[in-house]
């Protein structure tokens, strides 16, 4: 596969930027000739950031998974589409061509068929990291259902809310999940979050772990039997494609819940045609991915990383995608240098708190493993320290290798701001220069452009979007209005990103962080409300209040104060109910690192928790916590303070 549009020097970068900005239509619509279309657009763009509405390739007809397989059969069928290694080295490891992929899709299309289910009908599903969660995904686009996955870290409950907000029917599992040394127990969790839920009529289990589950008659069904099954029926048919059901261009595509700063996950809506030129061009641009490359992104298909970089944008360019089933530390911490070894990956794409993770222990686990194929590194997810980016860059480039940090969200669809690998410069820690179509803007709280340095050379500011790009997600689920105040309000006329930013006289870009109480941690969106909401749900709990505080492989760690009514045991007990608490009401995902028992919390006159304080307590800040004369009971500070853990 060529990519005509791939990017190949500075200077047509900034060509392609400016074309860009002065006719997105036309610059789009030429990218956009090079997918495959059932029936091609009236227009191209249509938006209005005050509705908030976004179109894009209007009235368009398309299946994304024609583009992601079947347009790729007569050329290269027999190149692998995934590569997938299990968790354990020494089981066999699979190899999925284009073929055997356009095979198991058609066939897993027909399995949600034959179970009824239909267009625009939403699919749940909740799996390990195996091929099948790929042929589920992509099953459900063919058939134009609309996949919900939820991380396998997340609890019963968290995927009991997650079905009831979008009125899931159908859920694809697993028995279990292998993640390093651990099975998780999906099937089970899964029955847990089905307890009292009135939609759901079929379970569809894929058995990965064997281990002993409970099967609903009427409800649970096994993946092997309904897979046999279609093969027969699409056998008999004479022919093993399933015939993929066409899509509006803004037909919804997938439903991913992320974090905000309410206490309730949003279910971030993507559409069809919109993501899939977004992530394949960022795939290829980017990463600068050569056919032929194995790319590897150690994501999770769970996060929108894995949706974007894992399946959606490396499979619609023809690409050959590394999943990986298991984690960077196990059987030990060479987990990924043996992987790259064994396949000769060419693209390693991971996020910093795995790579300061790797860091602690050292250069052995390096130590005789070859590195020589790797060409391009990436990172993603939170701000890369200079300290991670340089070891990343020797030990791992060998100092050969451009680093993209690419900074984006699950909103965004894909990469936003990112260098080209080895075509425009990096500079550690900068995310550098937006891609085409994308207008960043810096605005101080007030709403007036931060973005001209004014000789200072350094500008800082909220970071907003000024324009759509094709990969903007289209609403909330089943709350356009939530979209409208959580995105588009703060800056009438813009997209709010939530993220605070540095610009340079260059023009180039460097996250700082969330400016909104939304905490990032190992790579991870979690709202401080929604692990507050989960404190508060301990019997023995009156009120807590969540912070972030700087952690050394995490990026962020989790700090909670909490007031009791009542503990059961020591406080080393009770934290321990806490923490399992907030294992049950969200997941393990969640956990405080500390918990800090207090008899009170600052607050203003009119109630309202000072978070500032807060923060920079668990920051390690003694002195300058800044004005506290508006507080009910500034003695509470103190209190705080010599308690601190
Ligand atoms: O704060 C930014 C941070 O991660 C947030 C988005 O989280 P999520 O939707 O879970 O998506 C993560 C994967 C795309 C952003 O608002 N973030 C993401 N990438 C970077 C980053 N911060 C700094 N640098 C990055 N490269």
């Amino acid at each position: 596969m060529y990519y005509p549009y791939q990017i190949t020097s500075m200077q047509q970068y900034q060509e392609a930027y400016k074309k860009s900005i002065e006719d997105p239509e036309g610059f789009w619509g030429a990218i956009a000739e090079n997918f495959f279309w059932r029936k091609k657009w009236d227009k191209v763009l249509q938006w209005n950031f005050s509705e908030p509405k976004t179109e894009w390739f209007i009235n368009a007809k398309l299946n994304i998974t024609e583009n992601c397989i079947d347009r790729h059969l007569a050329t290269m069928a027999d190149k692998p589409a995934i590569i997938w290694e299990p968790n354990n080295p020494e089981e066999r490891t699979r190899t999925v061509t284009y073929a055997r992929l356009h095979k198991r899709v058609c066939q897993f299309a027909q399995v949600l068929k034959n179970n009824g289910v239909k267009k625009g009908d939403r699919v749940c599903i909740y799996m390990g990291m195996v091929p099948e969660l790929a042929y589920a995904v992509l099953g459900c686009a063919r058939i134009g259902a609309i996949h919900s996955v939820v991380f396998g870290g997340f609890s019963a409950q968290s995927i009991a809310d997650r079905l009831e907000d979008a009125n899931v029917e159908y859920i694809v599992t697993c028995d279990g999940a292998y993640r390093g040394a651990k099975d998780i127990p999906l099937k089970s969790i899964i029955d847990d979050a089905l307890i009292g839920n009135k939609t759901v009529k079929r379970v569809i289990v894929y058995t990965r772990t064997r281990t002993p589950i409970s099967m609903i008659k009427g409800r649970d069904v096994w993946w092997e039997d309904e897979m046999l099954y279609a093969e027969e029926q699409l056998e008999k048919n004479g022919t093993l494609d399933f015939p993929a059901q066409e899509m509006d261009a803004e037909d919804p595509l997938f439903i991913l819940y992320t974090s905000g700063s309410t206490g309730k996950p949003k279910g971030v809506v993507h559409s069809s045609a919109g993501y899939m030129l977004w992530t394949n061009y960022t795939f290829v641009n980017v990463f600068q991915y050569k056919p032929g490359d194995v790319f590897f992104c150690t994501a999770d298909i769970g996060w929108i990383t894995g949706h974007s970089y894992i399946v959606y944008g490396p499979l619609s360019a023809g690409a050959t995608s590394l999943m990986f089933e298991g984690i960077p530390t196990w059987p030990d911490a060479g987990r990924f240098w043996d992987i790259v070894d064994k396949y000769k990956v060419n693209t390693l794409y991971t996020a910093p708190t795995a790579i300061r993770s790797l860091m602690s222990y050292g250069l052995d686990p390096i130590k005789g493993k070859d590195l020589s194929s790797l060409k391009v590194l990436g990172t993603v997810g939170e701000p890369i320290n200079e300290e991670a980016w340089h070891w990343y860059d020797e030990n791992i480039g060998k100092k050969k290798c451009p680093i993209v940090d690419t900074w984006w969200q699950t909103e965004t669809g894909g990469i936003l701001i990112s260098n080209f690998a080895g075509i425009t410069p990096s500079r550690p820690g900068w995310a550098t220069l937006p891609m085409p179509g994308v207008q960043p803007l810096l605005l101080n709280e007030h709403g007036t452009p931060a973005n001209d340095p004014e000789g200072e050379n350094i500008a800082s500011g909220n970071l907003c979007m000024a324009a759509p790009w094709p990969g903007i997600f289209r609403t909330t689920y089943g709350d356009h209005e939530r979209y409208k105040s959580n995105y588009f309000a703060a800056y009438p006329g813009l997209y709010f990103t939530g993220d605070g930013a540095l610009k340079d006289a260059e023009g180039f870009y460097r996250i700082t962080g969330r400016v909104d109480d939304v905490l990032n941690v190992s790579g991870h969106r979690i709202g401080t409300a929604e692990v507050e909401n989960a404190i508060n749900m301990h019997a023995g709990v009156v009120e807590s209040a969540v912070v972030g505080f700087p952690h050394d492989v995490k990026g962020q760690g989790i700090y909670a104060y909490v007031i009791m009514s009542h503990k059961h045991g020591d406080d080393e007990q009770s934290k321990k109910d806490i923490l399992q608490t907030v294992t049950r009401v969200i997941g393990s995902i969640a956990k405080p690192d500390k918990i800090q028992f207090v008899n009170g919390l600052p607050k203003t006159r009119s109630g309202k928790i000072m978070r500032r304080i807060l923060r920079k307590i668990a920051e390690g800040e003694t002195k300058n916590l800044g004005d506290t004369t508006t507080l009910l009971d500034p003695g509470v500070v103190d209190e705080i303070q010599q308690g601190k853990l």
